[in-house]
């Protein structure tokens, strides 16, 4: 606790200067990371190449230690937690040092490297460091939120770039099943390397091999396009130079434009965002197509040449080979259809969109044509319908060559956030803890694995539960362990079976996040299957909730903060681990509140019946679902009425949303309760491919992203019955 009294703030400099790692403020908050020093960069250029916990944010007075048992660790002051950990607990870490190439790394006695941050990148890579499968780099968020965008290797060696967890929208030449890893050479040039570090794919940027260039870094940028940058010495502009992009032309890369409009190139030759379906200029405006689907008055087709739309959200166009008359009446015709692009460049497609989050890309060198519904009902933000009988425009309509105003696309070349260094108020100390030398002697016997995880035998589940004493859930069980540390301990059908239940416990005991629950540990024996998990004192939300007084403690503010929390969660189980895993059983009652009424998630990856661990597929939309009905439950406070979201939506559709919010507490923001109903009713849509994805939820929650008014959710549209009219429709 005395830590916080080290305020002095040093950044730590290598012993060449050219690197140092310190705190440096984001918005109001911080992060520690490591930044270019050289004195020949300005301050303002000095770019930050690593971040602890990549998007991670502490509150002020936080402070970064080494501590006694060899861990690097981020705590986090204001909210009282360990935000970050090096995980480095039992790997006998003597030193850290920061290396001349940038790498923070910790040694032990042998002076042998145990960990270093080169091994978890966030957005940059340097010149000799290693991206091996299943490591990442992901984008800075453009709004703090975590980002779509990131560079994987696959399994199969190639390099891609990737929105979501799905989208790919670039790959590296030459698959080859023995890559083993990406390295940026000092000399310019990017390699895939094999097992002997032979170069089987490499690209040069466009000073390769210059002696004036001083330094170099690959980023994935905010804007998605992965690119070399450097530094020359002699040059007047001092300023970082991009000389190797991945994606040539900026529009291609995926939902460049978001839900702002689609990407075309202005005069200058810059890519911008424009909102071609919307005629009035709000200043937040999204570039919705404009067609919804409980339009009443019929529907006409607006024309967009040289123009090509795809959904983003899904982000899965239906695609079928139609002539282009076609294309354009099976959309007339389909009341979920709202708009479809005709291709024709070696088989005639017709990708039909059955979502009004479309974006896309114009320029008069493409081919594909483009057709918008519009609605006919008199509505303010429609453009001058075009009506499909009258002849195509040659460009875009004049109304378009409006910019949308928040999406200019900021071209990461030149353009650097200005990280500034805080030089006071925070705490920075790597140094050894002497008085604090924890009790940890008692985990030991148990003898951990590798992994980290404990594996218990029954007797000393019996033993550290009281034998089984303390009920605290559906066969949950509160324990003690001998250091004195609460467990949850989760009984699991004797069914699963060994080796596959050791498997998914591995893979869940791997996961780390601050609003997961942490599995600590199992047991697997004949007759016995035990998960054992971090403790949190509050118990769950479900149990909170129901409760008459406690209940009161979530206030709406809190609930919005959980809300969000929860939704982070997942996502990052959807689009961030090493593979997909979905939580498989999202409701109150498997969300914890700790002592800080922080949710935590927990029973994830284990599926609905215990019994069939891991089943994934289709998952992430049930997450979705099982996501939306929770939040109607923790709005309204009413859990156990089967019918609350039917309840919920028809209040809501029927202008009365400030009655389903829960009377037991006050303080109710109404502009929250509208976003989070029509965002848990997207969620709730019976047809899965209209629901929207937790980075989707998430931005909604943080207001970053308007949402529209969901069409109602439990219209039951099964996909056999669609491909049928689809069918159908394509024979007229
Ligand atoms: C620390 O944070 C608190 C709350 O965010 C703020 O009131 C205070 O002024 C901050 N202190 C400094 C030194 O920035
Ligand atoms: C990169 O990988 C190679 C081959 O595995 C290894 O020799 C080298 O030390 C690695 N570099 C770093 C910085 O980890
Ligand atoms: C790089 O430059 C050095 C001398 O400056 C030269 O000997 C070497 O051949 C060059 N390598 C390449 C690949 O151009």
């Amino acid at each position: 606790m005395g830590l916080e009294l080290v305020y002095v703030l040093i950044y730590w400099v290598s012993s060449n200067g050219d690197f140092a790692i310190g705190f440096f403020n984001r918005l109001d908050q911080y992060s520690v990371g490591i930044r270019f020093n050289s004195d020949s960069i300005p301050i303002s250029k000095q770019t930050v190449v690593w971040v602890a916990g990549a998007d991670l944010m502490v509150g002020n007075k936080s402070y970064f230690q080494l501590t006694q048992n060899g861990e690097l660790v981020l705590f986090d002051s204001t909210k009282g937690v360990i935000a970050w950990t090096s995980k480095t607990r039992n790997s006998s870490v003597a030193s850290a040092v920061l290396l001349d190439n940038g790498n923070l790394a910790l040694l032990n006695k042998k002076k042998d490297i145990v960990w270093q941050s080169f091994d978890t990148p966030s957005d940059t890579l340097l010149p000799g460091q290693n991206l091996s499968v299943h490591q990442m780099l992901r984008a800075a968020s453009k709004n703090s939120v975590s980002s779509y965008y990131s560079l994987c290797m696959d399994v199969s060696g190639q390099l891609q770039l990737r929105w979501e967890s799905n989208k790919t929208y670039w790959i590296s030449g030459s698959p080859s099943q023995s890559i083993l890893r990406v390295m940026l050479s000092s000399e310019g040039s990017l390699h895939l390397l094999d097992q002997r570090s032979k170069s089987v794919w490499s690209v040069f940027g466009e000073d390769h091999n210059d002696s004036d260039v001083k330094f170099r870094f690959l980023r994935l940028d905010v804007d998605g396009n992965l690119r070399l940058y450097s530094w020359h010495e002699v040059e007047a502009s001092r300023s970082w130079r991009s000389v190797w992009q991945a994606v040539g032309n900026q529009c291609n890369v995926f939902a460049t434009c978001d839900l702002c409009g689609i990407c075309v190139f202005n005069a200058s030759g810059s890519p911008v965002c424009r909102c071609p379906f919307t005629s009035t200029m709000e200043s937040n405006s999204k570039c919705l197509v404009p067609y919804r689907q409980e339009c009443e008055s019929g529907s006409s087709m607006i024309t967009y040449e040289h123009t090509f739309l795809y959904g983003i959200y899904p982000s899965n166009d239906i695609v079928l080979q139609t002539s282009l008359q076609q294309c354009k009446s099976l959309c007339q015709e389909d009341p979920l259809c709202t708009a479809v692009t005709f291709t024709n460049d070696e088989t005639a497609q017709c990708r039909v969109k059955k979502t009004q989050y479309v974006t896309g890309h114009s320029d008069p060198s493409l081919s594909s044509i483009s057709f918008v519904k519009s609605c006919s009902d008199p509505i303010a933000v429609l453009p001058t319908p075009t009506s499909s009988s009258s002849s195509h425009h040659d460009t875009l309509p004049k109304e378009l060559n409006r910019f949308c105003i928040p999406c200019l696309i900021g071209v990461a070349s030149g353009t650097f956030l200005a990280f500034v260094v805080i030089q006071f108020g925070i705490g920075f100390c790597i140094y050894k803890r002497i008085k604090y030398i924890r009790k940890n002697a008692a985990l030991a016997y148990m003898g951990p694995n590798s992994k980290g995880l404990v594996i218990l035998s029954y007797p000393e589940i019996k033993d550290f539960t009281g034998n089984f004493k303390h009920q605290i859930g559906p066969m949950m069980f509160k324990g003690m362990l001998p250091n004195q540390r609460p467990v949850a301990v989760k009984e699991l059908k004797v069914t699963v079976e060994e080796r596959k239940f050791r498997s998914v416990a591995s893979k869940i005991g791997n996961i780390y996040h601050r609003n997961l629950v942490k599995l600590e540990g199992y047991c697997c024996e004949p007759g016995h299957r035990f998960l054992v998990y971090e403790f949190a004192k509050n118990g769950s939300l479900g149990k909170f909730i129901e409760d008459p007084k406690m209940c009161k403690r979530l206030t709406w503010r809190k609930r919005m903060e959980i809300c969000l929390t929860v939704a982070r969660a997942i996502s990052y189980l959807h689009t961030e681990c090493r593979e997909f895993i979905s939580h498989g059983n999202l409701k109150c009652e498997n969300v914890v509140l700790d002592e800080n009424l922080e949710a935590k998630v927990s029973e994830f990856g284990l599926g609905r019946g215990h019994d069939e661990v891991f089943n994934s597929g289709g998952a992430a939309e049930r997450d979705v679902r099982d996501y939306g009905k929770m939040m109607v439950e923790l709005v309204t406070g009413r859990q156990e009425a089967d019918d609350v979201c039917e309840w919920a939506y028809e209040e809501w559709v029927g202008g009365q949303a400030e009655r389903v919010a829960d009377e037991r507490i006050g303080g109710v923001n109404s502009d929250e309760l509208e976003r989070s109903l029509r965002i848990s009713f997207w969620c709730l849509q019976a047809d899965e491919r209209m629901r929207p994805s937790m980075g989707e939820v998430i931005k909604v929650l943080e207001g970053t992203l308007t949402v529209d008014p969901p069409p109602p959710p439990f219209v039951c549209r099964s996909p056999s019955e669609e491909e049928e009219s689809l069918e159908s429709d394509s024979e007229l």
